[in-house]
């Protein structure tokens, strides 16, 4: 059996009460774990709560933010730094297509983005969308995201995605493990799960109802 990396991102969803529910639900499912890492990426705002939580439920999951300023400490109002991240969690996903297309991120603040979380011992879940797009360096773990797979319910076909994932793989020698993300379901997760080049999964929609997470857990 593989090891596969189950990463939920939550997106711009839930609020503490609506966390403790998620949590109070999950931690009723008995997952069988061995081979699996589940990582939670959830809003900044419940990052610390989530912490707690699980660690008040035993849950084995690891925590990821879902951004990370580019620059350090300081004078950068609004941002969220790498050293404040590391406090409650061990990875971030970064170049994420919404991120690339609704708030500009270029390639040079994605690198400086990677370089940050780098520094700050995170390590960066980086998204493509594209096995042509540039991964910067020190990038272990991809998501491969088509954006018209995103959030629409038309999930690129395995062939295509393990074709892709084996293209990033070849191009870039340094990444360990290709993620395939985009309308990720219970029903269709082991259709990708079961190719030689997909570790994992990079989920949204179905990451936010606790019962469909365990379950696509469950069929990985
Ligand atoms: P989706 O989102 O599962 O809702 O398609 C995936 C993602 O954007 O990471």
């Amino acid at each position: 059996m593989k090891d596969l990396l189950i990463v939920a991102n939550w997106k711009s969803n839930k609020t503490k009460a609506e966390t403790k529910d998620w949590v109070e639900q999950f931690s009723k499912g008995e997952l069988p774990l061995e081979n699996k890492e589940v990582i939670i990426c959830p809003s900044f705002t419940i990052l610390a709560k989530l912490n707690h939580l699980i660690s008040d439920k035993n849950l084995t999951i690891k925590l990821g933010a879902q951004n990370i300023s580019p620059f350090g400490k300081g004078a950068y109002t609004g941002e969220i730094n790498g050293e404040q991240i590391k406090e409650f969690a061990d990875f971030v996903i970064i170049g994420h297509s919404e991120r690339r297309n609704y708030f500009d991120e270029n390639q040079d603040v994605l690198n400086r983005k990677v370089i940050v979380a780098l520094e700050n011992s995170l390590t960066p879940i980086f998204c493509v969308s594209s096995a042509v797009q540039e991964i910067p360096k020190g990038i272990r773990i991809v998501a491969y995201e088509p954006i018209e797979a995103i959030g629409t319910g038309n999930p690129d076909t395995p062939e295509n995605a393990g074709k892709v994932a084996r293209e990033i793989k070849e191009k870039n020698p340094e990444v360990e493990k290709v993620l395939y993300g985009g309308s990720v379901t219970d029903e269709n997760v082991s259709s990708f799960t079961k190719l030689d080049d997909i570790d994992g999964v990079l989920v949204g929609t179905s990451s936010l109802s606790a019962s469909s997470f365990s379950q696509l857990i469950k069929n990985a």
